[in-house]
Parts: structure tokens; sequence; C-alpha cells
């Protein structure tokens, strides 16, 4: 039977909020370009398959490891539906596991059957910060299961001397949330060979397309008056969350997987940008960026940083803050059009921190782009809207 998921929808009040001030995900900036050949994270490596997004890269992950309708995948119950949909796809069943307030997986399985006919588990590195996934994957592989580790949020990083996409039996990372551009994603295995994929050519007209994407993200962030438009903003009152409203998703009711992406190859100018921007420089900044805010944000009402400190090898995608009212608070930092996401349509499930998780969790950027001036912008406006009890 296909399977078929309820999940919470984004209620429709999100379409009315304005655009973001600043943008959430990096821009081209001449200052980062470089003239050598960039290879710091191991998804550079020649061995790797440049896809065109992260969740192709996931399907093509549970396709190496052979996983079919027979077949359940272990997937985190805090997730994106990127990671759930090519699980559909394949027609495999999904199976949650239960994250702790860390979003460190819970490895709780009491009984063998609790993992009777699971094949593969997906285990992202949650915004960046490095799950002990050596621990995780030798726990996995004694139960013959095989572990995706998930990048996405972890195009460079390291923990206990193992780079971010080495451990896992096969890695995937997205890189939009490190590199400008509008989609595109790595698989590549330390392990296993990775076979042919039937990767087709991306015709010229997509090429070019991808290559003005890059352009006008660019054109469209940079425009001067951004900020200053976000001072004249008046916050209004309108705090509604929307009811709660649930739907289904099942291999016929896609909404983030695109069948015709699945062949396709990362563009032309997407690996160009990913070859010519300096990893080192986008590692500084982001980590720089990072501490900055964390900085800022220290104390802040009604809110609480995940994880105030930075380790060494943590090279972040983005500053994960709870809110504590989200009901009150949600719309207006919306409203006053500061960059925040967070994954309210979760499939239902009975994790208590995913589901607390799900309105509270905001995620800020911290990108190499931002200006001192767009941080200092953001945290005033987190300061002055959580600062309201009511
Ligand atoms: C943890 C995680 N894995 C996978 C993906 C899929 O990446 P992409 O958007 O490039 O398809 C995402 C996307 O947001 C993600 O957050």
């Amino acid at each position: 039977m296909m399977e078929s998921l309820q999940y919470y929808k984004i209620p429709t009040v999100a379409l009315a909020y304005p655009r973001p001030l600043v943008s959430m995900l990096p821009v081209l900036d001449i200052k980062g370009l470089s003239l050598s050949k960039q290879n710091k994270s191991i998804f550079c490596n020649a061995n790797a398959a440049r896809l065109s997004s992260g969740r192709v890269a996931i399907l093509h992950a549970l396709e190496c490891i052979g996983v079919t309708d027979r077949d359940t995948v272990l997937v985190p119950a805090y997730h994106c539906m990127s990671m759930i949909e090519p699980v559909l796809w394949l027609g495999a069943r999904v199976k949650f596991y239960r994250v702790d307030k860390n979003l460190c997986p819970l490895i709780d399985f009491q009984q063998d059957s609790d993992l009777q006919d699971v094949k593969a588990v997906i285990i992202p590195h949650f915004f960046g910060f490095m799950q002990d996934i050596t621990k995780l994957c030798d726990y996995f592989n004694k139960l013959d299961v095989k572990v995706i580790e998930d990048c996405a949020h972890a195009f460079f990083g390291e923990r206990d001397g193992k780079n971010a996409g080495e451990s896992g039996d096969f890695s995937i990372t997205s890189t939009v949330k490190f590199f400008p551009g509008t989609e595109g994603g790595v698989l590549y295995s330390a392990k296993h060979v990775i076979p042919d994929l039937n990767i087709t050519k991306r015709p010229l007209y997509q090429q070019l397309k991808a290559a003005k994407n890059i352009l006008e993200h660019c054109q469209l962030n940079n425009s001067p008056k951004k900020l200053a438009a976000v001072q004249q903003h008046k916050l209004t009152d309108e705090t509604s969350q929307g009811v709660d409203e649930l739907c289904y998703v099942s291999k016929s009711k896609l909404n983030y997987l695109d069948p015709q992406k699945i062949s396709l190859p990362l563009s032309w100018a997407d690996s160009l940008v990913l070859n010519r921007t300096s990893h080192e420089w986008i590692v500084e900044q982001r980590r720089a960026n990072y501490q900055y805010l964390a900085g800022q944000l220290k104390g802040l009402n009604n809110a609480t940083l995940i994880f105030p400190e930075l380790l060494p090898g943590t090279v972040p995608y983005v500053l994960p803050l709870l809110i504590h009212k989200p009901e009150l608070h949600f719309s207006r930092l919306k409203i006053a059009g500061v960059p925040l996401w967070r994954w309210e349509e979760l499939i239902v499930n009975d994790c208590p921190v995913s589901n607390d998780y799900r309105l509270k969790l905001i995620q800020l950027p911290i990108h190499q782009s931002l200006s001192t001036n767009e941080l200092d912008w953001i945290a005033k406006q987190l300061r002055q809207v959580l600062a309201s009890d009511n």
C-alpha cells in the first residue's frame, strides 16, 4: 500500500508576510572569489556526484543502498519535507526516531522488532552542529542498517578528527545553503563506490537560467534601500498563527521533489561558484557571524539560544533560536521583515521535542554575505519584538 503521511500544513496567513529584508541565503560576493580551485570539503572530491539538490542526492543515496517499497527508512522526528519525500518516492515506509533538546538522535530501540525492515537511517548534522556520527554509524552498522549522513547543513565541519560526510555509508549535502545559487546537491561516499546514477545533460537554456538566477538573487538582495525601509515599517498587531491544518503527503502528492530533476547534474554556474568561492573565507565568516549574533542575543527576553558556543570544528548553517511565545512573536518578527525560517510543516509524530520545536525553533541567517550592520539590525528587531509580553 502507498505510504500516506499526515503533516501540519503551513497556514495561509504565511502567504501575507512580507519578503525578509535581509537574505536568508548567501549572495554572490566579489570579496569571496578565489583564483584557485577550492576543495576544503570532501564534497569537492573527484568521486562525489554533483546533482540538482540535496533531496535528489538523498534519493540517489537511498537507491545506492537498495531501498525499495519493501523497506523502511528511519528519519528524525524533527525534519523538513525534503528529507521525507525521496523515501516516499521509492515507495518505502518512513519511521521516526526521536531527538533530544540538542537535536541528537535518541537511540532508544528496545526490541529487534523496532528495527524490522529498516534498511537505512538519515542522520542530519542539524544546522551545522555535528552529531557523534562515528558512534551512531557503529551502532546502526552493527544492526545492518546503512547510514545516510545528511550534511545539507554541514558542507564543512569536523568532529573527532572526521570531516563532515566522511563517516556515513553515503553522505549528501545541499550547496545553496553555503554558496550563492538556487539549487544544488552532492552525493559522496568514503566507503562505497557510487554506481552510475544515469545523470543526463542539462539543456543549454537551463544552464543559462541557473546563471541568471544567481545574478538576479544577488541584485535583489543588494538593493541599498532595504534596511531603510525597515525603520519605517510599522508593526501591526496581527499575531494570529492560524489554526493547525492537517494534510496528507504521498508519492502521488509530493510538494518538494520534482521527478524531472532526478537525473539532472548541478548547473555549470553553480559548479563554478562552488569551485571558485574561497572555502576558508566562508568558514571564517560564518563562524564569526554566528559568534557575533549569538553575543548580541545573549540574555534576550523570551528566547533561548540552543547552541550559545561554537566548538572549533563547527561551521554553522544558521543560528537556531527558541522563541518561548511563538503565538505572540513569530508573526511580528515576520511582519518586521526579519529573515527567519522554521520547520512548521512537520509530519505528525510523537516526539515531544520535535513537536515543541515545530513552532518555537526559528532559524536566523549567519551566512558569509551578511554585514555587521545587517546582523545588528536583526538583533535589534529581535530585542524589540521579543521584549513585549503581550
Ligand atoms: C536537513 C536537510 N536535509 C536535506 C535537505 C534537502 O536539501 P535541498 O533543499 O537542497 O533539496 C534539506 C533542505 O532544507 C535539509 O534541511
